[in-house]
């Protein structure tokens, strides 16, 4: 084979991606790609604001589509990542399976649960690869942990700590006044930035099972919750506080996890990325550990498992059912909120 040849096949082997919305995290996606993720090459950058589609595509060497609908109309991608505010994820979703296009959503699957297990029955029938983006999963700082909760450096996992909090950052809400309104997003900040912070907690601890909390309005931009004090509830028994907090004034540090075992504990830097310090009997002063730390480092991992998912077949470090698990947390919190008691997920 000549190098000529060598080239051709592994074009016809890249995956021909789309970006639909091309906004804030759109950006995070892009740089995973273009840094870490060679098999990918894109060809549709998909918004409704033509000018951020035309930067995207001439960023990528992609068309520039102002609709979903025109896209797939001039057959101009495979496999797409949809980056949407909340309630159009459905729609978009259940387009794309239709035409048989391998689908990667963006947290949350849908605004409520009727609508994330229609699009979860729209993956399941569709045999393509249905993945809900949740880049927690991959984040370095909360794999660093789980691998030394694997190795036993802090024994038997007795509670944890969690805690979302940031001050209001318009990078991520400027110009999306969807983001603010609770119709379109579903709720506040349990719904949505609280994910991030839900996933890890699974991958550590497993499964929860029920919640208890209550939540605030103390941030006036945001029609859904910007405050949120629960108690959550694991497989195992255990128990582990879950709290977020959006303000619109400078807060002081505080890390985003901490980690307790029956010999040590394990504590997380606070957003976007401040690494990871292990204490135990070994380390009692703390052991900082190295890394390639940070959030947006999360987004590479995600986009390979999409990749790999497409070409290779292989299974995605979690499915769309189990993906599903950080909306139902969401969603029991908001029931406790109002019910004031314990609630199943
Ligand atoms: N994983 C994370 O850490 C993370 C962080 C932020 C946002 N998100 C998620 O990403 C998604 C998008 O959030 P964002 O912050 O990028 O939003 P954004 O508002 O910055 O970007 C959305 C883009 O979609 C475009 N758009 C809106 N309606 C459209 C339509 N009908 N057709 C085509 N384009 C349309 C908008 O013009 C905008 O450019 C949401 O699901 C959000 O929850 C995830």
């Amino acid at each position: 084979m000549t190098a000529a040849d060598y080239h051709l096949v592994t074009m016809t082997t890249d995956v021909r991606l789309a970006l639909l919305g091309c906004g804030a995290i759109a950006r995070y996606h892009l740089d995973a790609i273009k840094g870490y993720v060679p098999r990918v090459k894109v060809t549709a950058c998909i918004d409704a604001d033509w000018t951020r589609a035309s930067a995207y595509a001439v960023e990528t060497g992609g068309t520039a589509f102002a609709s979903l609908d025109d896209a797939i109309s001039a057959d101009a991608f495979d496999a797409i990542s949809i980056m949407l505010p909340h309630d159009l994820h459905e729609s978009t979703t259940l387009k794309c399976l239709a035409a048989g296009k391998h689908v990667m959503l963006e947290k949350p699957m849908a605004p409520t649960l009727e609508a994330s297990a229609r699009i979860l029955e729209a993956g399941r029938a569709s045999g393509r690869v249905f993945m809900l983006a949740e880049n927690a999963q991959y984040w370095p700082e909360v794999v660093a942990a789980l691998n030394l909760i694997r190795q036993g450096e802090i024994g038997d996992l007795v509670t944890g700590r969690a805690a979302f909090v940031s001050e209001y950052n318009p990078k991520w809400f400027t110009g999306q006044a969807w983001r603010l309104s609770q119709a379109r997003t579903g709720g506040g900040i349990t719904i949505d930035g609280g994910s991030h912070w839900v996933r890890p907690m699974r991958m550590w601890f497993g499964n929860i099972t029920r919640v208890v909390g209550v939540v605030g309005y103390p941030m006036e931009e945001m029609q859904g919750d910007s405050l949120m004090r629960s108690l959550v509830q694991f497989e195992s028994g255990v128990y582990a506080s879950y709290d977020g907090l959006m303000v619109n004034t400078p807060l002081g540090p505080q890390e985003s996890w901490r980690i307790t075992g029956s010999d040590g504990e394990i504590v997380i830097g606070g957003f976007p990325g401040g690494g990871v310090n292990l204490y135990n009997r070994k380390h009692r002063s703390g052991l900082s550990l190295e890394g390639n730390w940070g959030y947006a480092m999360s987004f590479v991992g995600e986009n390979q498992d999409f990749v790999n998912a497409i070409l290779d077949g292989a299974p995605l470090a979690a499915g769309p059912e189990d993906s599903l698990q950080e909306l139902r947390v969401a969603h029991a919190i908001y029931r406790s909120a109002a019910s004031a008691s314990w609630e199943n997920v």
